[in-house]
């Protein structure tokens, strides 16, 4: 049967995408990419992902897992076998407790995350944001009807949360607290005390705590804290975390979330109704990145370590570093005493000097006046790449 297209049909507006997605800004990262992207031999700083191969026998597992026929549907939640295995990760990594049955996988962190936020979010509620912060978390809410509402993790403060003002943000719809230590973008670690009065706020409040640790194993000195760590018994704490990052898989997409078993229960059903379940061949080779050896872990941490100190050093001589760094691959530049806004500034550095890096407005508020630099970049473009930026922001405008 044909259906003749009716043009009076036609002339009619057409139905109403939804308002919330419909009208969100695009993320400030991807728009400086893309412009990057136009120009060959533009010197890379804007990207988020490791510069590094997946390690050899990640990649192996991966192929023998096609071989083998591994390739059909696994447990929503993901593979048995690969749950226990982060059982034992989570235990030695993280010191969190948990159970498989506690865990659910999902299409990498930003899955993960944001099948948490359906499993707890509803129409009206809010959700406190850092700023500045990866705007993903902030894309999540309009399909939830839900609302971001930022505390400040200010440059004058190191970009450390302030505390005071989080209290003073609750509201009777606050129903989420997010806290995402170490930081993207500002590579910040928050200290076990903060970690512990952020767990507090959240207790005292009735909140759930979503903690991203998607750079868990990103630390480039001093220790670092999981909030489940802390609050081993607390239900209300949803941890988060990515093969992304820790083994050079961001396109493999594989996340996970571990929590009570209620809301892993109902993340679950999230997942069933948009995932079914994620990648199997990506499982396996996880399954295989978990078990071998972890020197690559080692090694790739202390290549941003070299490259943070080596980025630094360029920043502090020409006095435009906010705060050093000590977790993720992220360092801050500040562009203030060019008096531009951040978004100018990064724009006409990609046309005037070559290199791309992201603007701090893609990221929030606080961090106008600054660009975010990556550290996955190779050691010698982030040499050339930092100095033309101090360059630009003292001779160049
Ligand atoms: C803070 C943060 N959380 C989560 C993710 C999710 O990464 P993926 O979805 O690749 O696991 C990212 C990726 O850039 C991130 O920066």
């Amino acid at each position: 049967m044909h259906i003749t297209f009716n043009t009076a049909v036609a002339r009619l507006a057409l139905p109403a995408l939804a308002e919330g997605p419909a009208e969100m800004a695009h993320s400030g990262i991807r728009e400086i990419a893309n412009e990057a992207l136009r120009r060959p031999g533009t010197i890379r700083l804007d990207v988020g992902q490791p510069d590094f191969p997946t390690p050899q026998h990640v990649k192996d597992a991966g192929k023998r897992a096609i071989d083998e026929n591994m390739t059909f549907y696994t447990h929503t939640q993901g593979l048995l076998s690969l749950r226990e295995k982060l059982v034992d990760k989570l235990a030695r990594v993280n010191g969190i407790k948990t159970t498989p049955e506690a865990i659910a996988c999902g299409p990498g962190g930003v899955g993960a995350i944001a099948a948490t936020l359906a499993a707890i979010v509803e129409r009206g509620d809010e959700v406190l944001l850092s700023d500045p912060g990866w705007p993903n978390y902030r894309m999540m809410l309009p399909w939830l009807g839900a609302r971001a509402v930022f505390y400040p993790c200010p440059p004058s403060a190191g970009f450390q949360p302030d505390l005071e003002s989080i209290e003073r943000l609750i509201s009777p719809q606050t129903k989420v607290l997010v806290v995402n230590s170490p930081n993207n973008p500002t590579g910040a670690v928050y200290p076990p005390d903060t970690i512990a009065a952020m767990v507090e706020l959240a207790q005292r409040h009735n909140l759930w705590l979503i903690s991203d640790e998607c750079y868990d194993q990103i630390v480039l000195d001093g220790s670092w804290t999981s909030p489940a760590h802390i609050a081993p018994d607390d239900p209300r704490i949803a941890s988060a975390f990515t093969f992304s990052k820790t083994y050079a898989m961001t396109g493999w997409r594989l996340g996970y979330v571990t929590g009570s078993n209620e809301l892993i229960d109902t993340v679950t059903k999230v997942l069933e109704s948009n995932s079914s379940c994620t990648s199997t061949i990506t499982q396996v080779a996880a399954e295989a990145a978990l078990a071998g050896p972890q020197d690559c872990v080692a090694e790739m941490a202390s290549a941003y370590r070299r490259r943070r100190d080596l980025a630094a050093g360029i920043l502090e001589e020409a006095e435009l570093l906010i705060a050093r760094p000590s977790g993720a691959f992220y360092i801050m530049a500040d562009v203030s005493p060019t008096g531009l806004p951040a978004r100018d500034f990064a724009f006409r550095l990609l046309r005037e000097r070559g290199v791309s890096a992201a603007p701090g407005t893609a990221f929030g508020q606080q961090a106008a006046g600054a660009v975010r630099i990556s550290l996955a970049s190779s050691d010698a473009d982030l040499r050339e790449g930092v100095s033309r930026l101090a360059e630009f922001v003292h001779r160049g405008i």
